[in-house]
């Protein structure tokens, strides 16, 4: 199949979409609404996109991923009110969640009315539906009328793309069309928070922190215990989180500690690499780049700056890959805040190789 590239140039006024933009996004939702799949930005990671509900789009979709088919895939609105026709029951807090969040970066679990078909939800009766941000997402999805199934638009296993150069990389020639609209904002998946259960729960972390839900909800929201603890032999309750995930090609681990402590140990470890002709990656804070003796350092930011690292984290993986590194090593991150979600997605890059100094 050949797969075409649309350049989304967002050259209206204050960087909006020109009618040229808009012509095309209507020429890639008719793909979608007669069953084609197609790619595109949004604020999180590029999704890729096929009619939600159409039950041979989905399987179209899980075919270009290579992705297991009781993985279920999150169905994106851009409109508030389009949700009725796909939850069978909306709870409140599903409205003060998305007065104060959508759109933007997070996906609602919710119980699924029968129009969403079971390929789409990979045979749950629950739904997961996000409203992204990104303008070019937005018309998209009311152009493809107005529900859009969309897993990140990968092959199964391999990073997020946040970029359109890496959905070339692994969807050319496997779907109909690649939107490209620059780089997204965020970086990492949206939070998820499942509200069948009571309180409600996250179960996959992102910028839409368990904090930043309470504090709407007036309630503590926990994350799921399955993801927090890879050894506690509990099964995720999303059913993606279970597969190993957003992994480089090369052998990944991470080093924690005190910051001298982690360089050194690092150092040590490359030297070993190093003697027996591995060539050799760190990804590392700004102010830590000149320390490391390896074959290439990538940097995540000045140190602290969850955001940065948040934004840079797929990218830096893919350009591992792109230098064929085989050995790489990165710093830890703290866990709070927004960082919860960078150490969810580093540790399982890294298959939960990690060592303490
Ligand atoms: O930011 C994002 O969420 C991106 C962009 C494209 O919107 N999409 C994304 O989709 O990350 P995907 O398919 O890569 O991840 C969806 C996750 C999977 O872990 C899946 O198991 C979980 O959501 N999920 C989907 N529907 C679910 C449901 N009904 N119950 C529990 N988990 C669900
Ligand atoms: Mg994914």
């Amino acid at each position: 199949m050949e797969t075409e590239i649309i350049n989304i140039e967002k050259s209206g006024p204050d960087g909006s979409l020109s009618a040229k933009d808009l012509e095309a996004l209507k020429h890639c939702g008719e793909i979608i609404k007669e069953g084609g799949l197609v790619a595109f930005p949004t604020e999180t990671v590029y999704g890729l996109g096929g009619d939600a509900l159409n039950p041979e789009s989905s399987k179209k979709i899980y075919a270009a991923k290579g992705r297991p088919s009781d993985n279920p895939l999150i169905v994106h609105i851009a409109e508030w009110g389009d949700i009725k026709k796909i939850a069978a029951d909306i709870p409140v807090e599903a409205k003060m969640l998305a007065d104060t969040f959508w759109p933007g970066p997070l996906t609602m679990i919710l119980k699924k009315a029968d129009i969403v078909p079971m390929e789409t939800t990979g045979g749950l009766d629950t739904v997961a539906v996000r409203y992204p941000s990104d303008i070019v997402a937005q018309e998209l999805i009311k152009a493809a009328g107005g529900y859009v199934a969309a897993p990140s638009a990968n092959i199964s296993g391999r990073p997020s793309p946040t970029q359109a150069k890496y959905v070339i990389e692994d969807m050319d020639g496997r779907i109909c069309a690649i939107i490209d609209g620059g780089e997204g904002e965020i970086g990492l998946e949206s939070t998820i928070v499942d509200l069948t259960v009571n309180p409600p729960q996250v179960l996959r972390p992102g910028f839409i922190t368990n904090e930043m839900l309470g504090s709407v909800l007036g309630t503590e929201v926990e994350t799921d215990k399955a993801i927090l603890d890879a050894d506690s032999g509990l099964k995720p309750r999303a059913p993606g989180m279970k597969y190993r995930h957003y992994a480089p090609k090369g052998d990944l681990t991470i080093v924690e500690g005190e910051s001298s402590e982690v360089v050194n140990k690092i150092n040590e470890l490359l030297a070993a690499d190093r003697a027996a002709g591995f060539k050799t990656g760190v990804m590392a804070c700004d102010e830590n780049e000149k320390l490391y003796d390896a074959d290439v350092v990538m940097l995540t930011g000045p140190k602290g700056d969850q955001k940065a690292a948040a934004h840079r984290l797929y990218t830096i993986l893919r350009s591992f890959d792109d230098e064929d590194v085989v050995r790489i090593y990165s710093e830890s991150f703290a866990k709070d805040g927004f960082g919860a979600a960078i150490m969810n997605r580093l540790l399982k890059a890294a298959g939960h190789k990690l060592i303490k100094c």
